[in-house]
């Protein structure tokens, strides 16, 4: 591998902004002076760019079988098109439903990234159910695979929804092995009521799918969520936050020294529920879980995310293409598969919805997009940062960019955009990660067997000097 420097950018990391050479060998960030000489490098212009550290995605569905079907993006599209968008490691959620072992729900997600990888990657592991025996087998696995986050969710009844029981086993088990216990809050049970009385009445269309998701049944499960992990004493962190009623549950909780986190996603922050009224059943391709919220909810979500009460942008890339998948529910909104693609947007659109449109500052984007997630799910300080002995993730981006969000020019394997029609300001023009180019000058140049799973470290907890936990 050649030494690299990059010359002439603005390093911009989670708490500083200034202008320094970087040289990059053996994978690493070897240095960063003010300038580096060395003849025998590659000499990046970075001039006039950002040099950021790169994204890292904590919440992605590749290849993942799910309301009766499979994502459209698998491995090789969705690691793609996540290094275009400027994201160089992603978490998968790795699902253990139906397995007697969950060794072989491991097995079965490397055969899926095995060799389809352009980006490094690790995996939560999904909890729906927990028995004598896997209970035994949880903490074992978790230390050996270097998995340092479950996942439980309290919707999709008839699929993964857990018992409030195992919820709180899980969150045992988080306590004990020091994993982070994430958690999809909605009330699954009444949901589903809902959605029969909504179809009994014969209201069928997309619109319906936000309608029986109130936010009352986010925030509801919110708050269950965040008491059962207090009293089992563990690390919570609430993926996919949507709306009012859940950010102030955990304000609540953080302010009485809780240890919860929350994620929330670019759609939530953009779009709003209007758009499950599209004609023609456009409205499906805005069918995802939690729904989206009307408008209102927008400005928590940026004040919780300014006030760092929620600390990272996942994607929840689960994308099924419009055609033949989405139509599966054209007579009936709870047949939508729920999902959507946003991999390749995630990182672009909080920066020109966010840094650009002066909502949040320019550290505080890279904190959400890449070093908050680092540190919560132990990955900090080998990514997340730039810094002398990190990884040498680097996205070059140039500011000053405008262009149009399209379905035309994506690189995601999905028939229409969510954002499509969005103005956004900026790009990442180069990316690199672990000093190789994967993107070059907007051209994918990596390999789809660079991209190497990640073993994780048992994070130190954010917010230990203030964490109140029993037990
Ligand atoms: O609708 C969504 N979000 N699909 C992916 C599964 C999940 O709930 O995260
Ligand atoms: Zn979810
Ligand atoms: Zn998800």
């Amino acid at each position: 591998m050649t030494k690299k420097i990059i010359t002439g950018g603005t390093i911009v990391t989670a708490t500083d902004t200034y202008k320094a050479d970087i040289l990059i060998e053996n994978e690493k960030i070897a240095q960063i002076a003010a300038k580096i000489i060395d003849s025998e490098a590659e000499i990046i212009d970075a001039t006039g760019k950002y040099v950021f550290p790169g994204g890292i995605d904590p919440h992605t569905h590749l290849d993942m079988p799910f309301n009766n079907t499979v994502t459209d993006d698998d491995w090789e599209s969705g690691t793609i098109a996540a290094a275009f968008g400027g994201t160089t490691t992603i978490l998968d959620f790795c699902l253990t439903a139906g397995e007697t072992k969950l060794s072989n729900a491991i097995e079965k997600w490397n055969e899926k990234s095995k060799g389809k990888a352009a980006i490094d990657y690790g995996y939560h592991l999904m909890i729906s159910d927990l028995n004598e025996e896997t209970e035994k087998e949880l903490p074992l696995l978790l230390e050996k695979e270097g998995i340092t986050s479950i996942k439980v969710f309290m919707a999709y009844a008839k699929e993964f929804q857990a018992t409030d029981r195992t919820l709180y086993k899980a969150f045992k088990i988080g306590k004990e092995t020091g994993a982070v216990v994430m958690v999809h809050c909605e009330n699954g049970s009444v949901i589903d009521e809902l959605v029969e009385q909504a179809k009994l009445a014969g209201n069928t269309a997309p619109i319906y799918h936000a309608l029986t998701r109130p936010p009352e049944l986010e925030g509801e499960a919110t708050k269950r969520a965040i008491e059962l992990a207090y009293v089992a004493g563990a690390t919570l962190y609430v993926v996919h936050v949507t709306c009012k009623e859940a950010v102030d549950e955990i304000i609540k909780a953080r302010e009485k020294g809780y240890d919860v986190y929350g994620e929330t996603c670019p759609p939530y922050l953009t779009l709003d529920q209007t758009a499950l009224e599209k004609p023609n059943f456009e409205g499906a391709k805005y069918v995802w879980s939690p729904p989206l919220r009307p408008i209102s909810h927008q400005e928590p979500l940026w004040n919780a995310l300014k006030a760092k009460q929620l600390q990272t942008i996942g994607s929840d890339q689960c994308s099924f293409n419009f055609n033949g998948k989405k139509q599966l529910g054209l007579n009936d909104f709870s047949k939508i598969p729920n999902g959507g693609p946003f991999i390749e947007d995630r990182f672009s659109v909080l920066y020109s919805e966010g840094v650009a449109k002066g909502r949040i500052s320019l550290n505080d984007f890279v904190d959400m997009i890449s070093t908050s997630a680092a540190k919560i799910f132990g990955l900090y300080p080998q990514k997340g940062t730039i810094a002398v002995g990190s990884d040498a993730d680097i996205v070059l981006f140039d500011p000053s960019v405008k262009r149009t969000i399209s379905a035309q020019t994506h690189h995601m394997n999905v028939d229409y955009n969510a954002f499509e029609g969005l103005e956004v300001t900026g790009e990442p023009i180069s990316v690199l990660l672990r000093g190789e180019y994967v993107i070059k000058d907007k051209q994918f140049v990596g390999s789809l067997d660079y991209g190497k799973y990640i073993k994780r470290k048992l994070a130190k907890k954010l917010s230990d000097e203030e964490a109140v936990v029993p037990n």
